[in-house]
């Protein structure tokens, strides 16, 4: 699902984030990737989603060869792949249906589509009944499970967490690994970036953890080792 061929991004000359990275990643897993600040996981994370480029290597995302995507093609590669963030990336002034359903109204997806799958998504992360409130109404959580939701609009391959629960209080983080977890159990893949040794040990799902821009060691059934 994906694949990294000895990739290297270099920002400039000499600061290279990631270093000669290959890396498979099959579709159904459950991956954590871990590692102190500043050793290149978020470069690595927007690699996968185009969103930076490599300087050299390559990088195949089901199937499809993305090193050197146009521009155009990058929508459509989106769409394939639900991202999450930190501080979620909710727009402040729409409610949570709008929040959920932007993407699929500006890509054109016809109105009915919309109100049938904007609920359907909203009561997989359970928020079926905060359709109506806007962000700052609702907790951390119930945010980062609105970014959730709207990932899920278009049913993605890959989900690709960055950070999730790093704004978020115990509890609540353990609710949204929980939910990325019933979401891996429908068959999507996830990618889970995090700082959270708790979390990463209580999985006890496959870690890559990464330092200095390279991968320093890949465990099935992993623990934070840093
Ligand atoms: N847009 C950028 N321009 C220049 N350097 C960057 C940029 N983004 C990240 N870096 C540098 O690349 C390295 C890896 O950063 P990052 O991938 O964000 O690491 P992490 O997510 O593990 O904290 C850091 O040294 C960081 O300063
Ligand atoms: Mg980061």
């Amino acid at each position: 699902m994906i694949d990294f061929k000895n990739v290297t991004k270099e920002y400039g000359k000499d600061t290279a984030a990631v270093k000669n990275v290959s890396l498979h990643i099959s579709a159904g897993e459950f991956v954590t990737i871990v590692g102190q600040s500043g050793t290149g996981k978020t470069t690595l994370a927007k690699l996968m989603i185009a969103e930076e480029r490599p300087t050299r290597g390559s990088i195949v995302i089901g199937g499809w060869d993305i090193t050197h995507i146009r521009h155009y093609e990058i929508p459509v590669l989106r769409r394939q792949m639900g991202v999450i963030y930190q501080d979620f990336k909710l727009l402040q002034k729409k409610k949570v249906f709008e929040n959920v359903a932007f993407a699929s109204e500006v890509s054109g997806t016809p109105s009915k589509k919309i109100h049938k799958i904007v609920p359907q998504v909203l009561k997989i992360v359970g928020l079926e009944k905060q359709v109506d409130k806007f962000p700052r109404q609702l907790s951390g959580g119930e945010q980062q499970r609105v970014a959730i939701a709207r990932s899920l609009v278009h049913r993605p391959k890959i989900i690709l967490a960055d950070e999730p629960t790093g704004n978020l209080d115990s509890i609540n983080a353990q609710d949204i690994i929980n939910l990325l977890l019933k979401i891996n159990k429908f068959g999507t893949t996830v990618v889970l970036v995090t700082h959270n040794h708790d979390i990463v040990n209580s999985l006890r799902k496959r870690v890559i953890t990464m330092d200095h821009g390279m991968i320093i060691s890949d465990q099935k059934h992993g623990k934070y080792i840093l």
